[in-house]
């Protein structure tokens, strides 16, 4: 199964699908500096926990790589670290942005104290951005197989948002055992909830799923309950952003919502995600900072104009699932059953 380039490194530059544009256009785009990477992560272009990962960590090196080889370590690190802050204001709640950029930190700092000279530096630093994006594509695997595994003959999944291959180096997380299922001969289909204010579930999982030949149902958020009142959804799976000690959840807005109907349905509600989007250092998801966007998202999507001029309006991009309504984490280090606070620590 070909699969749609995300993010790659090619021709010396980042290239990435505008995710903005899809789904009528498919277009790439050249990265070439760290400014247009922050720019492409904060209006979107680039997106989903681990893709945003994964671009940061090419951003960093951006930033980086034509510091003259004359320069002094010092003077390298206080440039590194200025764009590292830079990109860290990009977007808040998704923690893969945060641990790439603190893995492009911490190596840089592993070179200059082992006397490395700036040349190779600037190569080791490009290998570990190049590194971030081939383990994530092995990790969605490990994903994608695990949840296989565990939903044996289930076959009808539902899912919010894109936690696909577009989200991702390649497999995605949500969609990981969709695919790896694929290429085994299983039929799934996949209930998408389109996802308001930004549609990412109608313009990016229906368009990859459907660009895979995988059936896909588009279904309106609020059209969720009744598809699992009629008995056509035998699981849930959702990406996450951040993950607390305690198993609780960010996801993109609406998958709190989802977590409740599956539980009322008595639906097993999985989520799907990578070790890297598992901050330990938060107790509970009430520290997980929450991104709000631009009022104009909810009030004139995609340029028509649907709500009143001056109308209040609350636009979080993400909530938080508590831990008590997640059946279990489907992880590139297996599948992970409550008590989530206990279990979690023994996996670190
Ligand atoms: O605002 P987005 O499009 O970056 O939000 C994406 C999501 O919420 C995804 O579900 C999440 O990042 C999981 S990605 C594998």
């Amino acid at each position: 199964m070909s699969r749609l380039k995300t993010i790659e490194w090619t021709d010396n530059s980042v290239r990435i699908i505008n995710q903005t544009k899809l789904p009528t256009e498919l277009i790439y785009e050249q990265i070439d500096t760290v400014e247009q990477m922050y720019h492409a992560i904060k209006i979107l272009k680039v997106r989903g926990a681990p893709a945003i990962g994964i671009a940061a960590a090419f951003g960093v090196y951006l930033a980086i790589r034509n510091f003259p080889e004359s320069g002094t370590a010092t003077d390298f690190m206080t440039i590194l670290e200025k764009n590292a802050d830079y990109l860290s204001e990009s977007r808040p709640t998704a923690v893969n942005l945060f641990w790439a950029i603190r893995r492009m930190k911490d190596t840089a700092r592993k070179l200059i104290e082992a006397g490395k000279t700036i040349i190779d530096i600037k190569q080791e630093l490009l290998n570990e951005a190049i590194c971030v994006l081939e383990e994530d594509r092995q990790t969605g695997r490990l994903i994608g197989e695990a949840g296989v595994k565990l939903l044996g003959n289930r076959r009808t999944i539902l899912t919010h948002c894109n936690a696909g291959g577009l989200a991702t180096a390649e497999y995605g997380t949500a969609l990981a055992p969709i695919y790896v299922g694929a290429e085994r001969g299983l039929r799934f289909h996949v209930y998408a909830d389109e996802t308001r204010p930004l549609l990412q579930g109608a313009r990016i999982t229906a368009f990859e799923l459907k660009q895979a030949g995988i059936p896909v149902t588009l279904i309106c958020d609020n059209m969720a309950a009744t598809v699992m009142a009629r008995g056509l959804v035998e699981a849930v799976i959702v990406g996450a952003d951040r993950i607390t000690a305690n198993g609780d959840t960010a996801n993109k807005i609406g998958t709190y919502g989802v977590a409740l109907l599956a539980k009322a349905h008595n639906i097993p509600f999985y989520v799907a995600a990578p070790f890297s989007t598992f901050d330990m250092s938060m107790k509970t998801g009430s520290q997980i900072p929450i991104e709000e966007r631009d009022d104009t998202e909810v009030s004139c999507g995609f340029g028509k104009q649907t709500a009143p001029s001056g109308v209040n309006i609350f636009n979080p991009a993400f909530d938080v699932t508590p831990a008590h309504l997640i059946t279990a984490f489907i992880t590139d280090k297996g599948v992970i059953y409550p008590p989530f606070d206990q279990n979690l620590k023994c996996m670190q």
